[in-house]
């Protein structure tokens, strides 16, 4: 993949650890300035320093998705450090909201997830259009989660949060492609980050047996589509969900 992002520049929100460390490495890996946001300041800084160490060209913005605020001025900043040619729409509350049942799901828990999932999905996005835009070739890659094609329970939130960033991908492919920025998402399957250590072994275990290429997932088989996604290769690429499971669930 080395080179297909030669010479660009993509913002990856939640960045500092688990997949989108992962995805913020193998875009710099395919040659582009990445510019990593997280609300965990230590280790946003902890990872860009490690990716400086391999070469990259990193710039590292504190948000908070769940602020307009935040977005709006992190914006500002980072449209004063030139042309963003792509989004990947990673960081989401994605620990502690699970475990209990639709009757018993807490509903400021439920309006935190959405706040942060669904609407910092759509504010950041506002936020990078005129950008994208401005690039002739802009990409949006959301990233979704399988949960919402199998509905995983006990995860009520998380999942329907998941639902409408897939259905929220697809209206934004109709909106936005008159300015040729392509929206797509993908839905990764349980892969082994820090977060997923505390779910339990019964859903690690479905997941692995339950794949066609049976097996844990981990983070780098989740960059391709990602990579791809950003790519030119991807040029008339929209509107669309690719599932990267394994073969857990089929789209
Ligand atoms: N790991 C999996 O099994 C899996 C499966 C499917 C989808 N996903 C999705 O992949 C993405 C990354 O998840 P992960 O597993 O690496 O978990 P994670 O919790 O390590 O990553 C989420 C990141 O988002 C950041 N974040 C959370 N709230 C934020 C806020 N208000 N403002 C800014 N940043 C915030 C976190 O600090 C963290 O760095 C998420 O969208 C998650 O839903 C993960």
């Amino acid at each position: 993949m080395s080179g297909l992002l030669a010479g660009k520049r993509i913002v990856i929100t939640g960045a500092a650890r688990g997949l989108g460390r992962s995805f913020a490495s193998a875009i710099a890996e395919a040659g582009a300035k990445v510019v990593l946001c997280d609300i965990l300041a230590a280790e946003l800084q902890d990872t860009a320093a490690n990716l400086r160490l391999t070469g990259a060209e990193v710039e590292t913005f504190c948000i908070d998705l769940a602020s307009p605020e935040s977005i709006t001025q992190v914006f500002q900043e980072i449209a004063a450090g030139g042309g963003v040619d792509g989004l990947v729409n990673n960081a989401a509350l994605a620990t502690g909201v699970g475990g209990k049942n639709m009757m018993e799901y807490d509903i400021d828990l439920w309006d935190r997830v959405m706040t942060v999932n669904v609407r910092g999905t759509w504010l950041v996005s506002q936020a990078a259009v005129p950008l994208l835009a401005a690039s002739g070739h802009g990409k949006i890659v959301n990233v979704a989660s399988d949960t919402a094609l199998w509905g995983a329970p006990n995860l009520m939130a998380y999942v329907a949060s998941k639902g409408a960033v897939i259905s929220m991908t697809r209206s934004m492919a109709r909106e936005l492609g008159e300015q040729r920025i392509c929206v797509n998402a993908i839905a990764p399957g349980l892969t082994l980050v820090e977060a997923t250590e505390y779910v339990p072994a019964a859903r690690h275990q479905l997941y692995e047996n339950g794949r066609a290429l049976v097996g844990k997932q981990h983070p780098t088989d989740v960059d391709g589509s990602v990579i791809y996604l950003l790519s030119p290769l991807a040029d008339f690429v929209t509107g669309q969900l690719l599932p990267i499971n394994g073969g857990f669930v089929f789209n």
